[in-house]
Parts: structure tokens; C-alpha cells; sequence
């Protein structure tokens, strides 16, 4: 089985969030069960750069606005197809966002370029290569499905997965003829969204199948509060739509192998990476739990709510520590707090202070207001730091709430709170100073946490299922 994934960051060559782990991960996930994935990247200097005996595989005289090459070639393990563009992607830094931090102006041609590119390679193949399925990633892959319906080449199969439909691409209306788009396909089954363009919705509309990366956040998105104005359309689409779980790379992520760590293969061995953590962030000894939270800074992260919560943990003797980076105001709040002892942070981006964190800490909070699936709680699961999370799409599929049920069963891998706010947290915040007490209880929840799969195995079946039944080959 051929396919061709299609996505704007693929980890580690270029990433801003879990959408990019998931893009690197899905190959070697899948090369086991029969399917060879190539991966279709826009060429950022730092794809470029990494890109080992790249041969130019076609030559493109116009694409949006200037010329460029597909280079096809290998790194970080992965077989790339690379678009050399330098019009379009020949800027450093965020693949996103400018230098001011705003999404570049013409983001709308840059990623229908890469859908576009997508859409040649799925009609005509590349190099002698043609996928049987296009499997495309977030509103950046959204308008392979017009392009193809353009290029007659309807004969490929597609599917596309929504990370976050918050997302949902959007432009304006006069750029339909720049953006390659049938001006008679503006319309509420093809790409209209209240008035403007969506690239996401394009998608949504045209793609045989659609998936999420959690059941709760497939059902969730049926429903207006998470569905971002798009719940009808996914409500439409809801024979089409399944949801299945990401995985974790479980060679970068394991606590017994994990080289920017003390090594462990039982909790007791978090200890040293608790005392190391400390001392890494001017932290004090304390009887509560040390929580951390690894993220980007955004509304949909909740971090806001740990903010007004922060007392009650601070009155159960836990501590703070924080890696993550974004909204401006959030930063200057979260800084603000790091002036009181208990609490430390650090604004930036940083994959090894990461993995140092998720092993040092006693507890990890992963409050967002939606999550679609979610990679950091399973982080703290793989390394016995007990996830305290909002009940919410892919938190909810992946922690056992240490209810007094799932206690009496042995069960539990963690702690859940709902509705989403912050008494609610606050209360979830005692519930955990409580048991992390309960020394015996507490070191029942990391060891059922460390004992939960948390890999690709299920899912990767999941996706080669259905890729086999899109092409019949059953
Ligand atoms: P999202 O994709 O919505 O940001 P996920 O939990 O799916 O959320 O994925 C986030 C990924 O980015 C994880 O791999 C997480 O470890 C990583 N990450 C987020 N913020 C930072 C940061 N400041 N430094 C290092 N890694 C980060
Ligand atoms: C998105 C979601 C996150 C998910 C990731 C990978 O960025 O916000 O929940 O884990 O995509 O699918």
C-alpha cells in the first residue's frame, strides 16, 4: 500500500506542536503493517538543510507566484518528498509566523501550494511513485481535494485528519482565483464558510474519509461547543468520520533509555530527576507534589485556570514548574507567578529541558479547555507522572480517573476534572496533594500509568484498516 502523507511540520525536522509528532511518527508506525508512506513537506530551510542526496524529481514553472523543484530524499529516518520553493517557504523560524509573531499574509497560497503539489504527485505521480491513498493533515492540506477534482485524477483515495479544528484556514473571498479555486464551487458544499474561503472545510467537505486523533474529540466535534461553526458539517459528514488515538515515539520517549535523563524503570527512580529538577530551577524541597506542565501558551490550554487554582496547591505543599511559550500575556502572568518560591518557569522552547521536566515531576497538568488528543499527558504516563487532566477529548480516552471505583479496582492512572474551570480545578488540584500523601496509593497510580500502552500498535492497525478498506484491498 502506497500513500502519500501530506503535512506543513513533521517532527524533527520542523515542529510547533504534536501535529508534527504525529507526521513523523506515522510512517515508521505504519511500515509495519504494510504500508509505505511517503511524507510531502514544504521546503523550509530547515527541511532543506537536513535533507540528505536530494535529486530534483520535477520541475514546477509556476507554483503560486514563482518557480520551484520537488526534491525527493531521506532524513531523520523519514522518505521525503520535499517542495523547493523559496518564494513561498524560504523563511526562517516559526513555518507559521512571521518575525512580529502574526501568521504570514500569504499563508493561504503558501499551504495551498503544498496541497496543490500534493494533488500533482497523487495524480501523476513523482519520480516514478504514485500513492494509492493522499492522507492529509489539518486545514494546511485542506484544498487537495478541489485540486484533484481539477486535475481529474479522482481515482486516488483521500484522507484527512484533523488535529484542531480551530484551525480552519481561512481567506478571503477575492482570493479565489489566486488560490486555484473552481469560483463555482463557493458555495455550502464545497469550501464557503460564512462568506470567506476554508481550506479546512474544503476538506472536510471532499475528503473520502475524515479522522481525529481521539473518539471523544470525533464525537465532540458533532457538537456546536467544540465544533468551531463546523459541527454541521461534521455532523454531515458523520458516517465518514472515526477516531482514532495518536500514539507516542516510544524510543524518544522511555525513561529507561532517555539519554537527557537520571535513567529509571520503576518510580522509585524518579527521585534523582525530582532533586536534579530542582536544582535546575531554584526550587526548594517540599512536601506536595511538584507538578509540571509542558505546553504552548494559548487559550485552548486552560494554563489560565492553573493560574487562579495555583493557591490551593500551593496550600497543599506542592510546587510549579513550567516549560512553554506563546500568548504574550500569559507569559507575563506566568512569569509574575515564578516570583513566589514554589513556582518556576521558563519561557522558550526547549525539547531537552522537556523530557527533564515530564521525568522530574511528581504530577504533569494537561487543563485544556478542548484537546484533541493530546501527547504530553502520555509523556507523563510512560514516565509515571501522574496526569491531571481536563475531562476532554483525548484526556478523556487516555487517563483512568482515580475514582473511588477505579481505586478499589487498582485501576487508576490519574486524576480527570469537570466542567472546565477553575474551582473545578482547584478541587482536582486537593485531590491530588491528597493522594500524592497516600504514599502507598500514589505509587499504585505511577505504576499502573507506566504499565499503560501508550505506542502506535492499535492505532497504526487502525489507520492500515482503513486505508485497505478505502482502496478495496481488504
Ligand atoms: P498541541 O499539538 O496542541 O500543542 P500536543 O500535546 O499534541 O499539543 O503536542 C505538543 C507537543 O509539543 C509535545 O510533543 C510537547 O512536548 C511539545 N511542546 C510543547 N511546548 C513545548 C516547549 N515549550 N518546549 C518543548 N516542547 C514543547
Ligand atoms: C493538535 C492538538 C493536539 C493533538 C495534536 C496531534 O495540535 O491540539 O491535541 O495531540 O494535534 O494530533
Amino acid at each position: 500500500m502506497r500513500v502519500l502523507s501530506v503535512a506543513s511540520e513533521c517532527a524533527p525536522l520542523v515542529k510547533t506542536g504534536g501535529l508534527a509528532d504525529v507526521a513523523g511518527a506515522l510512517p515508521g508506525a505504519l511500515a509495519g503493517q504494510g504500508v509505505q508512506m511517503r511524507t510531502l513537506l514544504p521546503g523550509y530551510p530547515a527541511v532543506l538543510g537536513a535533507l540528505a542526496g536530494a535529486a530534483p524529481v520535477e520541475a514546477i514553472d509556476d507554483l503560486f507566484g514563482g518557480p520551484a523543484r520537488l526534491l525527493a530524499g531521506k532524513a531523520a529516518g523519514l522518505d521525503l518528498l520535499v517542495i523547493d520553493a523559496p518564494h513561498l517557504f524560504g523563511r526562517e523560524g516559526n513555518p507559521y509566523l512571521g518575525p512580529d509573531g502574526r501568521d504570514w499574509p500569504d499563508n493561504p497560497e503558501r499551504f495551498a501550494a503544498l496541497s496543490w503539489v500534493g494533488a500533482q504527485v497523487a495524480a501523476r505521480g513523482a519520480g516514478g511513485w504514485r500513492p494509492q491513498i493522499l492522507h492529509g493533515h489539518d486545514w494546511q492540506a485542506g484544498f487537495v481535494t478541489e485540486y484533484l477534482r481539477r486535475m481529474q485524477a479522482q481515482d486516488v483515495r483521500t484522507v484527512l485528519t484533523i488535529h484542531n479544528i480551530a484551525f480552519t484556514g481561512p481567506a478571503d473571498p477575492g482570493r479565489l482565483h489566486a488560490l486555484r479555486l473552481d469560483p463555482a464551487r463557493f458555495h455550502s458544499e464545497g469550501f464557503e464558510y460564512w462568506g470567506g474561503i476554508s481550506a479546512l472545510k474544503a476538506g472536510l467537505m471532499g475528503a473520502d474519509r475524515l479522522t481525529t486523533v481521539s473518539p471523544t474529540y470525533a464525537a465532540e466535534l458533532m457538537t456546536p461547543e467544540f465544533g468551531m461553526g463546523l459541527d454541521g458539517v461534521m455532523r454531515h459528514r458523520r458516517d465518514a468520520l472515526t477516531g482514532i488515538l495518536n500514539g507516542i515515539d516510544e524510543a524518544a520517549w522511555n525513561p529507561a533509555t532517555d539519554a537527557e535523563i537520571a535513567r529509571y524503570r520503576d518510580p522509585a527512580g524518579k527521585a534523582a530527576n525530582k532533586a536534579a529538577l530542582r536544582a535546575e530551577m531554584g526550587l526548594p524541597d517540599a512536601e506536595g507534589p511538584l507538578c509540571v506542565i509542558v505546553s504552548r501558551m494559548t487559550h485552548q490550554k486552560g494554563l489560565d485556570l492553573v493560574l487562579q487554582a495555583l493557591p490551593e496547591l500551593l496550600a497543599g505543599g506542592g510546587q510549579l514548574a513550567v516549560l512553554g511559550s506563546g500568548d504574550p500575556d500569559l507569559q507575563a502572568a506566568y512569569q509574575a507567578a515564578a516570583r513566589g518560591p514554589q513556582v518556576a518557569v521558563r519561557i522558550g522552547y526547549d525539547e531537552g529541558f522537556s523530557h527533564r521536566l515530564i521525568a522530574g515531576g511528581d504530577a504533569i497538568l494537561v487543563p485544556s479547555r478542548f484537546e484533541p488528543c493530546g501527547l504530553t499527558q502520555l509523556y507523563g504516563l510512560r514516565y509515571g507522572t501522574v496526569p491531571l487532566v481536563a475531562l476532554t477529548g483525548g484526556l478523556a480516552d487516555t487517563v483512568i480517573n482515580a475514582s473511588p471505583a477505579a481505586l478499589a479496582r487498582g485501576v487508576a492512572t490519574g486524576i480527570q476534572f469537570a466542567p472546565i474551570d477553575a474551582d473545578t480545578l482547584r478541587h482536582a488540584l486537593a485531590r491530588l496533594c491528597a493522594l500524592y500523601k497516600d504514599q502507598e496509593t500514589w505509587s499504585r497510580l505511577q505504576r499502573n500509568a507506566m504499565a499503560q500502552p501508550v505506542g502506535w500498535d492499535q492505532s497504526a492497525k487502525a489507520y492500515a484498516a482503513l486505508y485497505a478498506e478505502l482502496t478495496g484491498t481488504e
